[in-house]
């Protein structure tokens, strides 16, 4: 008689739904990889998280918003919100924002384009280059963390209400 069968969760963790440790590591070898990532993280998702997505320049952060919002049904273009700073969706979770801060001078710039009644909205953000916008923005509920391989990404994701909850 055979046991139950080992789950892949070190090669896949996200897809397992009883997985509850608060970060994750898998390394994304191309974009078709980040695309089926965002694709699993996003049916993760309630609508309403806080998701902070860091790395350098051209890692591949629009590239998993891209991925995730168009899982939750988005059908328009997603453009990076490079020059807008903001960019909206209705998704099948609700609204959606996508920000990018890359090219703010100063945190406190971002009261510009998202002041008090724009965090008082309830919409999942996903947010590129928070450290820009530090002070002024929310605590984020998961945060990724996106490096360079000489082949691919190595992504890493933590989740805040995890590592809260073990008090880690
Ligand atoms: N897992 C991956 N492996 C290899 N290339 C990837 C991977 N994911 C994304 N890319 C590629 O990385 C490039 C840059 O992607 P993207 O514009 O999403 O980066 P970014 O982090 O948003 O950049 P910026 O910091 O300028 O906003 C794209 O050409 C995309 O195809
Ligand atoms: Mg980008």
């Amino acid at each position: 008689m055979t046991g139950p069968t080992q789950t892949e969760s070190d090669d896949f963790p996200l897809l397992c739904p009883n997985d509850t440790r608060a970060s994750e590591q898998i390394c994304l070898p191309d974009e078709q990889a980040t695309e089926d990532f965002a694709r699993s993280f996003a049916s993760r998702l309630r609508g309403g998280e806080t998701v902070f997505v860091n790395g350098e320049l051209g890692v591949g952060k629009t590239t998993l918003i891209r991925g995730i919002l168009r899982a939750l049904g988005v059908r328009s273009h997603v453009r990076s919100p490079t020059y807008t700073l903001v960019e909206s969706y209705q998704t099948l979770r609700g609204p959606a924002v996508h920000l990018d801060l890359y090219r703010l001078a100063q945190p406190a710039e971002l009261e510009f384009v998202a002041d008090g009644e724009f965090w008082a909205r309830p919409a999942l953000r996903l947010i590129e280059w928070p450290d820009h916008g530090r002070g002024f923005l929310p605590n984020p509920d998961i945060q990724i963390h996106l490096a360079l391989l000489p082949h691919g990404r190595a992504l890493e994701l933590t989740d805040q209400r995890l590592s809260a909850r073990k008090g880690g």
